[in-house]
């Protein structure tokens, strides 16, 4: 039987065989939208409950962290959860561990790949990003409305052939480490299951679980790193990710630094 790969999602196999309690019990999907993110929130101001997702096959503006673009061509799997978890907005922001730790978790049991978590929200396969989350998140005061966990996996698409210049050689797909496409919609459901599964983790026992495992899969760790952050370029040793999600830098002058926003590069020389 020829196995159907197309880089068209089908709608109907979404939730076939998906074995989740609250992820994805309620399932929206899309040819086409501006950004998944955008879609959840205005779905959760209106009410949509916990664990509802919307996914497109392509976005036209996809977002990144800190304002940035996220290229978003047919054949990725662009998905956003809503969430309304009980905690307070400092440890929501802790989603973002779940779900990196969520994704490399499968692509490594899917696929083989040596999938790692970068902080803060990036998973890389042989150095170069395959996946990136955005999570939002609305507040009123202390209490967390909902949370947006957005999700995006460059998959069947060859990268040379659809990034900009500058990005080619920081990025990778599923594609491009496998040589094959992949089905999109079975890669999902083991992405919401696995998800679910750490989720309910992080809201019984906490942060510590998660982030030790996440550590585990962490390839920048005790590595030389620059990190850029909105304020200033810091070089020094990626020592640890503490309880509160923060990196932890020896810079080069022996001070100890915690870094809470901000982008991670290894030190090629
Ligand atoms: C980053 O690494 O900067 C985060 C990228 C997050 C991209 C995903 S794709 C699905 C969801 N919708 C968006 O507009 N962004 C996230």
């Amino acid at each position: 039987m020829a196995i159907d790969v197309s880089a068209k999602i089908r709608i109907d196999r979404l939730q076939e065989g998906l074995r989740t309690k609250r992820l994805g019990r309620s399932i929206l999907f899309s040819r086409e939208v501006e950004s998944t993110n955008k879609w959840a929130k205005e779905l959760a101001m209106y009410g949509a409950c916990e664990g509802t997702v919307v996914i497109a096959e392509t976005q036209i503006r996809g977002r990144g962290r800190l304002g940035r673009e996220w290229v978003s061509p047919i054949g990725g799997l662009w998905f956003s959860l809503i969430l309304r978890p009980e905690l307070r907005p400092t440890e929501a922001v802790k989603l973002t561990f779940v779900a990196g730790l969520a994704v490399a978790k499968v692509l490594r049991e899917m696929f083989g790949l040596k999938a790692e978590t970068k902080w803060p929200n990036d998973v890389l396969v042989n150095g170069r990003k395959i996946c990136g989350i955005l999570t939002e998140m609305n507040t009123t005061g202390e209490t967390v409305n909902f949370v947006l966990v957005g999700i995006g996996i460059n998959a069947n698409f060859d990268v040379e052939k659809v990034f900009p210049e500058q990005l080619k050689k920081v990025v990778t797909s599923l594609e491009n480490e496998l040589g094959r496409k992949v089905r999109l919609e079975s890669l999902f459901r083991s992405l919401l299951e696995r998800l679910e599964n750490l989720y309910e983790l992080f809201l019984r026992e906490g942060f510590n679980p998660v982030l030790k495992e996440w550590k585990n899969y962490a390839g920048f760790l005790g590595r030389q790193v620059e990190v850029t952050s909105p304020t200033e370029k810091l070089s020094g040793l990626a020592l640890d990710v503490d309880h509160e999600g923060a990196l932890v830098l020896r810079l080069e002058d022996g001070t100890m630094r915690r870094v809470f926003v901000g982008d991670v590069s290894l030190r090629t020389k």
